[in-house]
């Protein structure tokens, strides 16, 4: 194990073959991943973390129905020539900026059969070294890059390590929930939690604690061996958490509590709030917006 200690993180796994019934009707016939905030789709708000982390490619962990993602990060010819030809060029060169972000593979999931299925399927092009995992319905904010800070924490301990997050415990069923042991300051800045146990989407009654994941992970290629052992956990589905469980006998793995704030968009309420939120930054849309939401009678 500790010959992967020091290594660089070179690649970032994008699980995107979920269903997406949470936004039904809208991801009928589209990715949830390419639903936007504001004008941009979620995925690429992670792409966009991923390359300002200084991470070089991204893996899509893709399945059947998710084209658009494949032809958004591509180049689009047509969409160019026409952009151009109409003197568009601010849009022109937008539009082609997205396929230059990064280096991308794609490989696909056949059957739903999880997170932790869909990491697996990834192995190969993963091969034996540290990897970073992002879920797109985790939208973060912030300053330095989610990825980034974590790095940084990976750079420290080379081990694995979790972003994790205080929540409500009546909401602990959403979530992976963590036990862990504060790191001495001097190591930690406070964020960081050397971690005891962990267990996906307990009740609020069996939660080890409020710190829950959220969908940010660097993982030391250990974890594939645990998640080729893991069986079928909650809701039927092969867990990451489960595997991180597995994998924590063998190898510590750190929890840090980010700085930035976080949006849950895989849940309607949460997009809403990202949507709003994220409009009233927006230089081009900012003051109009915030105009328009005093205006609103809201008693
Ligand atoms: C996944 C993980 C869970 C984590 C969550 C963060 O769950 O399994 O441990 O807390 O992402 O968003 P999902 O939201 O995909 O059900």
């Amino acid at each position: 194990m500790d010959d992967v200690k020091g290594m660089q993180i070179r690649t970032a796994v994008l699980p995107v073959a979920g269903l997406g019934t949470r936004f039904l009707p809208a991801t009928k016939a589209q990715p949830k991943e390419m639903l936007p905030i504001v004008d941009k789709p979620l995925v690429q708000y992670a792409v966009e973390e991923v390359a300002a982390s200084g991470i070089p490619m991204v893996i899509f962990v893709t399945g059947r129905g998710k084209e658009a993602i494949e032809n958004h990060f591509d180049v689009s010819f047509e969409l160019e020539h026409q952009l151009a030809g109409r003197g568009k060029e601010d849009l022109r060169s937008l539009v082609r900026s997205i396929a230059g972000l990064l280096k991308v593979s794609y490989v696909r999931q056949q059957q739903a059969r999880g997170l932790g299925d869909a990491i697996l399927t990834a192995q190969g092009l993963v091969g034996n070294e540290p990897f970073a995992v992002v879920l797109s319905d985790d939208v973060v904010d912030a300053s330095t890059p989610c990825l980034r800070q974590m790095m940084e924490v990976y750079a420290r301990y080379g081990r694995s390590v979790v972003a994790i997050q205080r929540v409500d415990r009546r909401r602990a069923s959403n979530y992976g929930i963590i036990r862990g042991i504060l790191e001495p300051d001097r190591h930690g800045d406070g964020r960081v939690f050397r971690i005891q146990d962990m267990v996906e989407k307990p009740s609020p009654a069996k939660a080890p604690s409020n710190l829950a994941i959220i969908g940010r992970y660097i993982l030391t290629p250990g974890i594939f061996h645990e998640l080729a052992a893991t069986r079928p956990g909650a809701g039927g589905e092969v867990q990451l958490t489960d595997a991180m469980r597995r994998l924590l006998k063998r190898e510590p793995i750190y929890g840090y509590e980010f700085e930035g704030r976080r949006f849950d968009a895989g849940d309607k309420l949460g997009f809403l709030k990202a949507t709003v939120e994220l409009a009233l930054k927006r230089p081009d849309l900012g003051s109009e917006f915030r105009k328009y939401l005093k205006s609103l009678d809201l008693s």
